[in-house]
């Protein structure tokens, strides 16, 4: 078995998407070994504690993000974390925690990346005016939202569209990309050549 560790800062539907995705056997080899939030009142710990998995809040407390990520590191390592990943979780890693885990931790993102990395992305979209958006699943370097990229959906942006509505639809392909992408790297059937995840068999 793969062990996975899951960092959130809020809500949690990835985390939750990902859980059921384990327990329905879309991830063959997964067992969600530990929930970290950064956040003590995040909704998504509730939901994970509801769900009877493992939970752990680390506040930042004044600390450096150096101290914090390794306090993170001591706890997924303690649970044997093998693969990280992040859901929600809205604060950068440290290079020690990136080095730690270097191509084990997986990111989803609201856009179809290159394209509008960092905070906001759905508002990003519509002030842009695209016609086509979708989320990301990436491996998480020292760029923000630029490591290699896992999987990808598309979402055409309507005309009537708010960032609510758009982040409703996205959200949808969200947690069904993030439950293929990390079964994908656990079935270890890809390799990373340069900045392409390509699939082996
Ligand atoms: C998602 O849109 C995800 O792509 C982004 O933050 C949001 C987290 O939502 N990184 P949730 O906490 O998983 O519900």
């Amino acid at each position: 078995m793969t062990r996975v560790g899951i960092l959130i800062s809020g809500r949690g539907s990835n985390m939750l998407a990902l859980a059921s995705a384990v327990d329905e056997g879309r991830i063959p080899g997964a067992v969600i070994s530990v929930v970290v939030s950064d956040q003590p009142t995040a909704a998504g710990l509730d939901a994970a504690k509801k769900r009877g998995l493992n939970t752990t809040v680390i506040q930042r407390q004044g600390r450096s993000r150096d101290e914090h990520d390794r306090e993170i590191v001591a706890v997924l390592k303690a649970y044997g974390v093998e693969i990280v990943c992040l859901a929600g979780y809205m604060r950068l890693l440290s290079p020690f925690f990136i080095e730690t885990y270097r191509n084990c931790i997986l990111n989803i993102h609201p856009s179809l990346l290159p394209a509008f990395p960092g905070l906001d992305a759905q508002r990003q979209v519509l002030e842009h005016g695209v016609k086509w958006t979708g989320c990301t699943v990436h491996f998480v370097d020292e760029t923000l939202d630029g490591g290699p990229i896992i999987a990808q959906r598309v979402v055409p942006v309507l005309d009537n569209d708010t960032e609510e509505t758009l982040a409703v639809r996205i959200l949808e392909q969200e947690h069904q990309l993030y439950a293929e992408a990390l079964a994908l790297v656990i079935s270890r059937k890809y390799e990373i050549a340069g900045r392409r995840v390509l699939r082996k068999n």
